[in-house]
């Protein structure tokens, strides 16, 4: 089976690169017009809508710091002028920094700044495309997660909370959304090496790999994958659900 998003309005928060980029391209190669939201790095953005665009897709830049309550309503109005549409998939993907802190090293600003990302800005976001949504009765609110929530991992504990909260956030949208035929869920990546990695040892990603049931490293395209499942119209009756998209290296939500 293809899934089909032809004439869907797609908005990816860090499409411009690493797994965004990877989003980006398989929701476009589905049929969907993507908006490539990017903070920082105009380059990368451009490049990764001629990349789209070349290979037959449509999609457009548009710079926005999501964690920014006004720059979100501006996005969301921009979007609106240019395409004349109403967001029908939003991908809260966009991160920032993620600091490796052990609990002495840490300070509430640091745990602050990982809210930001991935509370924050999905609620900034889901609020401001909820009025198309429920007005069409039908959307899909996809938050990339995180296997650690499942892993636990130790001086990470910023990262790791705020990746916890926007489990308990998604299901709680979920009943709240359901009955306006509003999907929302949570697809958590296993780590997945992107650009910001290249310098991560070998030793390293072996380590990594070895415990991985289906003994490889992930790739972008697997998020991207399984991106386009969520947001298919075949996946209408999955909401508030936690799906680990990392090989096997956890079990259980
Ligand atoms: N890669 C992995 O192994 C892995 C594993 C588990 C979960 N994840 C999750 O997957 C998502 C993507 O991770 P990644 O590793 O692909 O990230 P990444 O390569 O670091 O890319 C981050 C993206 O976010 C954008 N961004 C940064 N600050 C922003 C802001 N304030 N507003 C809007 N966009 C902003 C960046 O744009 P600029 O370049 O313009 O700043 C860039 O497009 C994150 O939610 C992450 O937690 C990743």
């Amino acid at each position: 089976m293809t899934y089909s998003l032809t004439g869907k309005l797609a908005l990816v928060t860090g499409g411009s690169r690493g797994l965004g980029k990877s989003i980006s391209g398989a929701l476009a190669a589905a049929g969907a017009t993507v908006i490539v939201n990017y903070a920082n790095d105009v380059e990368s953005a451009e490049q990764t809508v001629k990349w789209i665009r070349d290979n037959g897709g449509e999609a457009r830049a548009v710079q926005a710091d999501v964690t920014d309550e006004e720059a979100v309503d501006q996005l969301i109005k921009q979007i609106g002028e240019e395409t004349g549409g109403t967001i029908d998939i939003l991908v809260n993907n966009a991160t920032g920094a993620q600091p490796q802190l052990s609990i002495e090293e840490s300070e509430w600003t640091d745990y602050e700044a990982q809210f930001r990302f991935f509370v924050k800005a999905p609620l900034l976001l889901t609020k401001a495309v909820l009025p198309g949504m429920k007005m069409k009765r039908s959307g899909r609110i996809i938050n990339i997660g995180s296997e650690v929530v499942q892993l636990g991992n130790a001086r990470f504990a910023n990262y790791v909370t705020a990746k916890s909260a926007q489990l308990g956030m998604t299901r709680s949208w979920a009943s709240e959304l359901g009955p306006f035929g509003i999907t929302v869920n949570v697809i958590n990546p296993g780590f997945i090496p992107v650009e910001k990695h290249a310098e991560t040892p070998a030793d390293v990603l072996a380590q990594y790999q070895n415990n991985v049931p289906l003994q490889r490293m992930g790739v972008p395209d697997d998020i991207g994958n399984a991106i386009v499942f969520i947001a298919a119209d075949e996946a209408n009756f999955i909401t508030g659900q936690s799906l680990s998209v990392n090989g096997g290296n956890t079990f259980g939500v």
